[in-house]
């Protein structure tokens, strides 16, 4: 028998801001990574609905946000079932679970972020050690709590010749630089908006929940006012360490921005723009951080539109860009991945942050852990 057939497994799993499914993974890390099994769990729209109206302020939140905990903790667990039953995961060779949960709020400039999804339910329903509450730790040792996946991608992605620069363009965009030279530190940020934006957008517009391959887009022109004003946001010129969420951008501030226009403009141009903020947002971060001969890899569902890549590719020529693919991660996967790193760091005592990224005071193990049976 090898060492990676009796090596542990993981199990991540991730929600994030898109609210588009529950990712589950299963990976060994020993002797070398290892993308077992994946499985994508549907969130239903009840769950979806009460979600997405904790992220804004209201009434009775404390009972809405107690039985969502619960709710979520359930649909993970089941996420966790269904990965295990359709891949014929062996469950004794499973040594922990990695939960990021559902992020309610994320206010790192009141030293506050908040995932629920409660780890004891998943451990219990279950039976495997989960670890869950990943950013609090962080931010307690005055980190910001995020991005937290610049570890994983160092410790899975950094090229002793090539310097690589990660972009995960989920709900919101972060970035994650890494230097040949391996004593370089890591860098990492949230650039500002992902998806979250072009989504609630077309939501509005056309019923849809997202916009395939950019095409609404790619039949709009970008509005240079609408651009130049979101842009002007102080987020894009703040320097790091600096994470974002949907407090920041959201389709309030996008509705203000809209209206304050003098003309009313078309939504597809609005979407045009939208997928340029993203775009030019990134690529921006990317030039101030000029290296010679830099290799960009995206991964996160916007990894799949086209029309953002392709702006992508002509804002940061000459520079290469792919996707994780290439690098053997479907970029489906990599954040999920990253959350059973995270256990699996936990688990066996070691840290899971990058102080330079995050701002912390130092390296720490990062979640709680709650024993399975
Ligand atoms: N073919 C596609 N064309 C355009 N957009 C796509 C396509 N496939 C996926 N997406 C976008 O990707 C989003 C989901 O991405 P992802 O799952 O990485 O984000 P997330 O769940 O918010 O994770 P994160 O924690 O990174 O924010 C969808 O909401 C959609 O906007
Ligand atoms: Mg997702």
């Amino acid at each position: 028998m090898s060492t990676s057939i009796c090596a542990p497994i993981y199990i991540g799993l991730m929600s994030g801001t898109s609210l588009d499914s529950i990712d589950a993974v299963a990976v060994r890390f020993e002797p070398g990574f290892e993308l077992i099994a994946c499985h994508s769990q549907p969130i239903p729209s009840a769950i979806h609905s009460s979600t997405l109206a904790l992220f804004n302020p209201g009434d009775n939140e404390i009972e809405r946000l107690g039985r969502l905990d619960l709710e979520l903790a359930e649909l993970f667990a089941t996420a966790v079932e269904n990965l295990i039953r359709v891949n014929h995961l062996d469950r004794q060779q499973i040594a922990a679970i990695g939960s990021h949960g559902q992020t309610i709020r994320h206010r790192p400039e009141a030293n506050f972020t908040l995932q629920i999804g409660d780890p004891n339910l998943i451990a219990e329903r279950t039976g495997i050690t989960t670890i869950g509450d990943f950013r609090r730790r962080d931010m307690a040792a005055g980190g910001q709590g995020a991005p937290l996946v610049p570890a994983f991608h160092s410790a899975l992605f950094r090229h002793p010749e090539h310097n690589r620069v990660l972009v995960n363009i989920g709900g919101m965009a972060n970035l994650t630089i890494l230097e040949a030279a391996g004593d370089k530190p890591v860098l990492g940020y949230d650039t500002g908006p992902g998806n979250v934006l072009m989504d609630s957008w077309i939501k509005q517009h056309k019923q849809k929940s997202y916009d395939r391959d950019g095409q609404w887009a790619a039949q709009g022109q970008v509005l240079p006012q609408l651009l130049k004003q979101m842009l002007a946001l102080p987020y894009f010129s703040e320097t790091p360490p600096k994470s974002t969420g949907r407090e920041q951008f959201n389709q309030c501030w996008l509705e203000q921005i809209v209206n304050a226009l003098a003309v009313k403009p078309q939504p597809e141009d609005v979407q045009a723009t939208l997928l340029e903020l993203t775009a030019v947002s990134i690529a921006d971060a990317i030039n101030s951080h000029p290296l010679s001969d830099q290799q960009v890899f995206l991964c996160g569902g916007g990894s799949h539109n086209s029309q953002l890549r392709s702006r992508l590719s002509a804002l940061l020529k000459p520079h290469y860009l792919s996707t994780t693919a290439e690098l053997n991660l479907d970029p489906d996967w990599v954040e999920a991945a990253a959350f059973a790193w995270l256990a699996y760091r936990t688990l066996n005592r070691m840290s899971g942050n990058v102080p330079e990224v995050t701002g912390a005071a130092g390296y720490r193990p990062l979640g709680a852990i709650y024993w399975g049976n």
